[in-house]
């Protein structure tokens, strides 16, 4: 059951807004669903960029095989909800050398490798420290997917090494005393609801994977498939068919596992968005209403410095309103609204003609599928409001997930300088 507006509103008085809530029964039934479809087939690796919040790593903890992770610090979050680093694989472009010797400290399951260099980084630190880094090798495919909101690959990328040139450099992987190749990684990109492109994906996957695995003479431990999972973001779109894609992936999965040299490999589903983004809501009040040549503008107290995906401005090619819903009148009469934010730039629009339920100053909005890439991947500190609280919905209990530093207005003293707490 979503949460109710009767709820949000409660909290909206309580503690102001803008504000996120995650619905935890939620996150958990997305969980509950990926298994019941793929539970015999692949484990679920957990992006945590997706939505690194504490609260939020606790609660996915049980359900995930593994955390990815894209910094040092990230590491560090998932070991502070008292995760065995074995379950970390650190996937990334442009890893400091530091974090790639603090992964190596930390001995981590898998670095996943996205150059030869990093490899060579990585190799150096673990000899040093007397130890052999399981890698995983980021491949980058030759062609790439189709109907996928954002593609990384069949081009020039940052990421992972070209499947062109894996052959060679894997004979330098091989050379590396304090590597040992467990495996292979590949995400090519995301945010496609068509499940016979996703299936079609993942077997162009599974035929790299069978390639570089005997290339490297290796019966690898795990494979980890860079899922692209999408979420109905428009009015318009169908939310993603996983039964479809389970049906269009399963023979070639059971095939491949049937196979020597893959029988005892790990299949991972990678994904965030997916499995957080639904039960998540950014909550904003309407602080003021504006007639603007023939426009009703409403001014909302979020901006894209809350939610930069929102706003359109996360990877979108062709801006569109996302889903938004009037908790404080959902069944007053529609008309068509501009909803923009607080920040001084004409781009901090939320939503153009947008059909809602009259809204008024004071109301309350709530942005839907906002659970994944919202607070962390927003311009958070520009023109310095104080950053959305966050909430963890569990029941009827409400966890206060906020991690915000940055709500400095109670903070500033009067000299004018920050107040640091010891
Ligand atoms: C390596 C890797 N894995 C997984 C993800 C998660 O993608 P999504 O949240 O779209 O499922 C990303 C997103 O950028 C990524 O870079």
């Amino acid at each position: 059951m979503a949460i109710s507006n009767s709820k949000l509103v409660e909290i909206a008085a309580a503690n102001g807004t803008p504000f996120y809530i995650f619905d935890a029964a939620a996150i958990r039934d997305r969980f509950a669903q990926l298994e019941q479809t793929f539970g015999a087939l692949f484990g679920v690796s957990y992006a945590v960029k997706a939505n690194p919040n504490l609260e939020l790593l606790r609660l996915v903890d049980p359900f995930v095989a593994t955390f990815d992770v894209s910094s040092y610090k990230e590491i560090e979050r998932v070991l502070a909800i008292g995760c065995p680093p074995e379950r970390i694989t650190f996937s990334g472009p442009a890893k400091r050398e530091a974090e790639v010797r603090g992964a190596v400290e930390q001995r981590i399951g898998e670095l996943v490798v996205e150059s030869l260099h990093e490899a060579e980084v990585a190799s150096a630190h673990a000899v040093e420290l007397g130890v052999r880094q399981p890698i995983l090798l980021r491949i980058n495919p030759a062609s790439g997917p189709k109907h996928f909101g954002v593609s990384f690959s069949g081009r020039a990328s940052q990421f992972g090494i070209d499947e062109e040139e894996v052959g060679q450099a894997l004979s330098r992987i091989a050379q590396l005393p304090g590597l040992e190749l467990v495996g292979f990684h590949i995400y090519s990109g995301t945010n496609s609801l068509n499940p016979e492109a996703i299936a079609d994906n993942m077997t162009g996957f599974v035929r790299i994977f069978r390639a570089a695995s005997e290339q490297a003479d290796i019966r690898p431990r795990k494979l980890v498939f860079g899922a692209g999972f999408g979420l109905p973001y428009g009015a318009a779109d169908e939310p993603l068919d996983i039964q479809a894609v389970a049906a269009g992936v399963e023979a070639t999965i059971r095939e491949l596992k049937a196979e020597p040299r893959f029988q005892s490999a790990e299949c991972v589903l990678e994904m965030g968005r997916w499995l957080v983004g639904p039960p998540g809501l950014l909550v904003t009040a309407v602080v003021g209403e504006k007639e603007s040549r023939g426009a009703h503008m409403r001014l909302c107290d979020a901006g894209f410095n809350n939610h930069l995906a929102a706003f359109g401005m996360m990877g979108t090619v062709i801006k569109r309103n996302w889903r938004i819903r009037n908790v404080s009148n959902p069944n007053a009469a529609t008309d068509k609204y501009t909803l923009v934010g607080p920040l001084c730039t004409s781009i901090d629009v939320l939503a153009t003609n947008i059909e809602l339920p009259a809204v008024r100053r004071g109301d309350l909005l709530a942005v839907e599928n906002s659970g994944a890439y919202g607070l962390t991947a927003s311009p958070t500190r520009f023109i310095s409001h104080p950053e959305p609280r966050e909430y963890l919905l569990d029941g009827e209990t409400l966890v206060d997930a906020t991690e915000s530093e940055l709500n400095y207005w109670a903070e500033i003293d009067r000299t004018g300088r920050l107040k640091r707490s010891a």
